[in-house]
């Protein structure tokens, strides 16, 4: 961090949320450290029972609740929703654990500002169902990824991913649990990188100003 980031002002996030919240949650931790580059203003749930309201309630974040069920058509929720966005003045928007499939015109209006993490290494088992299709596959590694959302499910440039080895007698939840571990590394991760503007997007890639070194390769098995 240097010390102009530290003046800078911080992105304003809202966080959208249909449950459990344990990603709201990594944002919430990282968020409350003085120097991280991001606040979060507001979290919406579409679910008036989703977990991570308490969470929200907690951290004494700002909380709504927008219901689907009380909107006639996606068109009239995805409106609701971009206003409120609007009026709490969010620069980024977070989505972690929303259920509900946005309108292509309500993606238009966050262009690159809306983020969405999957516990896939997309473009990978999009979708749901996704640790018991890993299983099924046999591949060896399979992971999350942070991306920018576009029209399209579970698409758009990718800002980060951990890939997660996939071990002889894992079931469905304990490799959910496994993926769930390092959704709360990288999520945070992600958001730094957003708003500090070391990720930006060209195109359909997100490029990235100066990381560390990587090794060349990751392998499972070991031998
Ligand atoms: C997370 O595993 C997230 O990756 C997944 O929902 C879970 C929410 O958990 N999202 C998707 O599958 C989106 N396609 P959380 O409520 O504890 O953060």
């Amino acid at each position: 961090m240097t010390a102009l980031q530290n003046t800078l002002p911080k992105k304003r996030i809202a966080v959208l949320i249909s449950g459990g919240g344990t990603n709201l949650q990594a944002l919430i931790d990282a968020c409350e450290k003085p120097d991280f580059p991001a606040e979060i203003v507001l979290v919406i749930s579409n679910k008036k029972e989703a977990f991570g309201l308490e969470r929200a309630k907690k951290a004494q974040i700002p909380t709504k609740i927008l219901s689907h069920k009380d909107y006639e058509t996606r068109e009239h929720f995805d409106r609701e929703l971009h206003e409120t966005l609007v009026k709490s003045e969010v620069d980024l928007v977070c989505l972690a654990g929303f259920l509900r499939l946005l309108t292509s015109h309500f993606v238009e209006q966050w262009h690159n500002k809306l983020i969405n993490i999957h516990p896939s290494l997309l473009p990978a088992f999009k979708g749901l169902n996704v640790h018991q299709r890993a299983l099924d596959a046999g591949v060896r590694f399979t992971g999350c990824t942070v991306h920018i959302v576009r029209a399209e499910m579970d698409a758009g440039p990718i800002i980060i991913q951990a890939a997660v080895p996939i071990l002889q007698n894992d079931t469905e939840s304990i490799l959910a649990a496994r993926i769930l571990k390092s959704e709360h590394e990288v999520y945070p991760k992600a958001l730094y990188l957003m708003a500090t503007g070391d990720a930006y997007v060209e195109g359909d890639k997100v490029l990235l100003k100066n990381r560390g070194a990587l090794p060349d390769s990751l392998i499972h098995p070991i031998l």
